[in-house]
């Protein structure tokens, strides 16, 4: 298809949003997030005034659900709710980074927890840590916190479940941004203590994307949920972790449904599904003869570039209806073909997941001493892909590239 007519006409609208006010272009800019993160340095620019926005009860197609935002919690309030706590941020990977900077801009007591002189004990002191003043040993950070947010990666939140459980003792709050130890628990033994409350907040989108896009003074979206609740204050205590690690909209969910939806989806549209449909039409296109400019073109570059940012700024209709008659016909024809090819693959992923096949698999891989270099050997794989490669050479050619 030859979007390329077309698309003037359609980024028009795009453009006018962009020169809009920033709380406008909120939209546009969640899904080009992704992307703009992997740009932002760890030392950029000083945070933005945060914007507040009002509480909300949303109809999201009919279906109405309560939407809480930051608008509720100013920061006073929130510096006031948590004057009595240290938050103890064990772990500092792709999380640990967004959430823990996030917080201490927002003025928290919080406390980092890591392995000594391990890559992210090195990487907060980067970012400004000082050991012995709130970067510390794992086991000591969790002495000194009253919310202990664990930031491990899932492997090693059950690999270290035997030893950091008897330290969460009652009073504390034990925090998580993925549902998967507990909800899983027959396959990580993270069986939580049964008198502390449990809570989640999970951003939907990466650790980077978390610290961009507060620096930007907007927020991520995330859910939160409660697996126990022993005080009574365990929804409120959620809400306010929410917009504490930075977040603008908190979607309220439950461990169950956040771990559920969370393996699915990254498995599914967000990144496996996406890569089979990928290297499935490039393919194709180069049995049928077609250049590999051609086909990486035809296949990823244009839905980059072109089609996707509209589908995340305003909709299927509205990109279908921005590109030619013949496009358009050709896309609604196929797209029931599709989806009837593909449901079957979905409910095949989802069972996969609920039945904690997924969970065994990842523990299973990404506890092996040697995980990192087979993970390494994966990746060269795929960079060495042909329709990869042929990407490289495209965006070389991009005008920020050939300067
Ligand atoms: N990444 C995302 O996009 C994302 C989004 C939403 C939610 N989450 C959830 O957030 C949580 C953290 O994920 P993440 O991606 O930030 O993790 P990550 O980047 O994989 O971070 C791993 C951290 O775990 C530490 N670690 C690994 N093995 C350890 C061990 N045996 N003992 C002690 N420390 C160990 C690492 O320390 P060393 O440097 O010392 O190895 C590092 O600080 C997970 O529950 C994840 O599902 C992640």
């Amino acid at each position: 298809m030859s979007s390329a007519r077309n698309l003037q006409k359609a980024l028009r609208p795009l453009a006018r949003q962009l020169a809009s006010p920033a709380v406008q272009r909120r939209t546009f800019v969640a899904a080009a997030g992704a992307v703009r993160a992997a740009a932002v340095s760890r030392a950029a620019a000083p945070v933005a005034k945060q914007q507040t926005r009002g509480v909300k009860t949303i109809d999201f197609a009919g279906h109405k659900e309560d939407v809480y935002e930051r608008a509720d919690w100013p920061i006073e309030k929130l510096q006031d709710y948590f004057k009595n706590d240290t938050l103890a941020l064990i772990g500092y990977g792709s999380q640990g980074h967004g959430q823990g900077l996030n917080l201490r801009d927002n003025g928290i007591n919080v406390i980092i927890g890591v392995r000594k002189d391990g890559k992210s004990w090195k990487d907060a002191i980067q970012d400004g840590w000082v050991p012995g003043k709130n970067l510390f040993e794992v086991d000591e950070a969790i002495s000194k916190g009253s919310i202990i947010m664990n930031l491990l990666s899932d492997a090693a939140q059950s690999e270290t479940w035997p030893h950091i459980k008897p330290q969460i003792t009652k009073g504390k709050t034990l925090y998580f941004s993925h549902g998967f130890s507990p909800v899983f628990k027959d396959l990580t033994k993270v069986e939580v203590p049964t008198d502390v409350d449990v809570i989640l907040c999970a951003p939907k989108g990466s650790g980077r994307t978390v610290r961009s896009l507060f620096k930007e003074g907007r927020g991520i979206n995330s859910s939160f949920a409660v697996y126990q609740d022993v005080t009574g204050k365990a929804k409120e205590k959620a809400i306010a972790m929410g917009v504490a690690i930075g977040s603008g909209y908190l979607y309220e969910t439950t461990f169950e449904k956040e771990v559920y939806s969370d393996l699915y989806g990254e498995r599914g549209c967000l990144m496996g599904g996406i890569h089979g449909m990928f290297l499935a039409q490039y393919e194709v296109l180069r049995e049928r003869g077609h250049s590999p400019s051609e086909a990486f073109n035809e296949t990823v570059e244009e839905a980059t570039q072109s089609l996707y940012p509209l589908i995340g700024a305003y909709g299927m209709d509205w990109m279908f209806d921005a590109c030619s008659t013949t496009a358009r016909r050709g896309a609604i024809d196929w797209t029931p073909k599709f989806k009837d090819a593909l449901k079957p693959v979905f409910n095949n992923l989802y069972d996969s997941v609920k039945d904690g096949s997924e969970t065994k698999r990842s523990l299973e891989y990404n506890s092996q001493p040697d995980y990192r270099e087979k993970y390494e050997k994966e990746l060269e794989e795929i960079r060495n892909l042909e329709i990869w490669r042929a990407g490289k050479a495209v965006r070389a050619l991009r005008p920020e590239n050939t300067k």
